[in-house]
């Protein structure tokens, strides 16, 4: 019912200037910190005006009523439909938001996102029904920036909630299949796509995982799932609570994905994971992957049992209550049991291999790196995949990454270092140790010479023997590669022989 209203929601939102940007100029850097804090007060005292563009940052915003006349010149000829449909509450000359609408840019789109209010503004107890539906969340925005946004023909938004993925797939897709289990959920990816203009290309589903598409294929799929790993005794929140034991959730999209993709696709997922006391993690994550698929696999935080508990406890609103210290309890007693020692959040990346023109297994990477990366970080993993299949044999030639820089570590005074470091400035922003012959190698590879010859130079220079500084150093130069701190140069084409009669020769 509330799809019928997108266009003319759309017209008024345009017409208020109601965009990303606009609204981050009218709240300015204190109100919009504030608000990130969940305080509304000093966006309040910034949108008193009573212009269009307060009025909707009033209402949806900031969660506060507004006089009924603002709210009609704001919306005209909406504020009654919305309220019949639920989006809007209007009383005796006030209305008031019961579902928010928020602006989002996109590198290319101004684009409106409709989900449920922010619990909790202002110190006010935080509610979540069951059926929450989030809006754009911290996850959501790792989620789209790990995203690769290469045009595809086939997308999968697997659990899209308000449909921000499906919203940003739609873009570079030319089809979106958005699932949810959520009937709330299912309705406002449905108006979002409405409000936004793609609900042509975005196919929105009712169904479990993967339960929906089966027999399907897709050129990426895309999920921020369910993966709170609880014991499972509160209510079910179902925005995030698979429902499923421990990590199963995870476990089940990474083992059932690689069936979904069609050739060259790529399956992401925003994940937690269990650090188990028994196994690493990443022994642990590589028993799920396929051999099917590539796999890049990033831990890129891991939290302590209590600081989870903690997290989520508040993320219910349970922190304050009287249930708070029994939940805390039975949930950390039920990761002892479990032999949780820590829980993983990161990316997994799975690439189906069937174009790909290597030979022997698949690559399945699983690399912690907690530090800062470059973002969006979707980039340096689509180069990761294409570098897979670069081939570096004694005649490539190799050139180092703009970006790379050497660090040297050492005692002062001391003539040769003890550590050099290569870092890299840009995409995930790696760092390696390696010796002398590989720093010398790197620090040489322009694109002009074949790494073979560079080799034999560098190995007599330090009175190596040249066959063994190949055989050891080559599987090492490759590495590099995949890791992006060298590309091999591209092979120039030969243009194609000349047919008789058609070519003309100078002079
Ligand atoms: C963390 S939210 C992610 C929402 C959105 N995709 C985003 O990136 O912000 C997880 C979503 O998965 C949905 N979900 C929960 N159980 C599911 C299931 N069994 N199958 C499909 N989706 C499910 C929830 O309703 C929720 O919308």
């Amino acid at each position: 019912m509330l799809d019928a209203h997108a266009p003319l929601l759309r017209d008024a939102l345009v017409d208020a200037g109601y965009t990303y940007d606009r609204v981050a100029d009218l709240l300015g850097p204190q109100a919009t910190a504030a608000l990130q804090r969940n305080e509304t007060v000093p966006g309040r005292r910034r949108t008193s005006g009573g212009s269009a563009l307060e009025t909707l940052v009033r209402l949806f915003v900031l969660q506060t009523p507004v006089p009924l006349a603002e709210a009609e010149r704001a919306l005209p000829g909406l504020v009654e439909p919305l309220a019949v449909t639920g989006m809007l509450e209007a009383s005796v000359g006030e209305v008031a938001a019961r579902l928010d609408c928020r602006p989002y840019a996109t590198d290319t789109d101004s684009l409106w996102v409709v989900s449920d209010l922010t619990p909790g503004l202002d110190g006010r107890p935080h509610r979540v029904s069951a059926d929450h539906v989030l809006g754009i969340s911290a996850a959501s925005s790792s989620l789209a920036q790990l995203t690769l946004r290469h045009d595809v023909g086939r997308a999968l938004d697997l659990g899209t909630g308000c449909g921000v993925q499906a919203l940003h797939l739609a873009a570079h897709a030319d089809r979106v299949v958005a699932t949810d289990v959520n009937a709330r959920a299912l309705d406002l990816a449905r108006f979002n796509a409405a409000l936004n203009g793609v609900a042509s290309a975005v196919e929105v589903r009712d169904g479990s995982y993967f339960e929906p598409v089966r027999g399907e294929r897709f050129d990426l799929v895309v999920t921020n799932p369910p993966f709170v790993i609880s014991p499972g005794t509160g209510e079910r929140l179902v925005y995030r609570d698979s429902g499923l034991p421990g990590d199963r959730v995870v476990e089940d999209i990474v083992r059932t994905a690689p069936r979904h993709l069609a050739p060259g696709g790529w399956c992401q997922v925003l994940a937690n994971w269990v650090i188990s006391t028994d196994r690493p993690w990443d022994e642990r994550l590589a028993g799920w992957l396929d051999d099917d698929c590539d796999a890049f696999v990033v831990q890129r935080e891991v939290l302590d049992p209590a600081a989870y508990v903690e997290l989520w406890l508040r993320d219910a609103g349970i922190d304050g209550t009287p249930a708070y210290v029994e939940r805390y309890d039975t949930w950390l007693s039920w990761f002892e049991q479990e032999g949780v020692e820590g829980i993983g959040f990161g990316w997994i990346n799975l690439h189906d291999r069937s174009g790909s023109t290597r030979t022997g297994g698949p690559t399945h990477e699983l690399l912690s790196w907690p530090y800062e990366v470059e973002q969006p970080v979707a980039p340096a993993i689509g180069a990761w995949g294409t570098a897979l299949d670069a081939v570096v044999e004694p005649h490539t030639q190799l050139v180092t990454r703009v970006d790379v820089r050497q660090e040297t570590v050492g005692p002062v005074g001391a003539e040769d270092p003890e550590t050099i470091l290569l870092r890299q400035q840009t995409g995930l922003r790696r760092a390696r140790s390696v010796d002398t012959v590989t720093a010398a190698v790197v620090g040489a590879c322009d694109g002009d010479l074949a790494v073979g010859a560079i080799l034999d130079a560098v190995a007599e220079l330090l009175g190596l023997d040249p066959a063994q500084t190949r055989d050891t150093h080559l599987p090492v130069l490759r590495e590099l590669v995949v890791e992006g701190y060298l590309t091999p140069r591209p092979t120039p084409r030969t243009p194609p022989p000349s047919r008789p009669g058609r070519t003309r020769v100078p002079g």
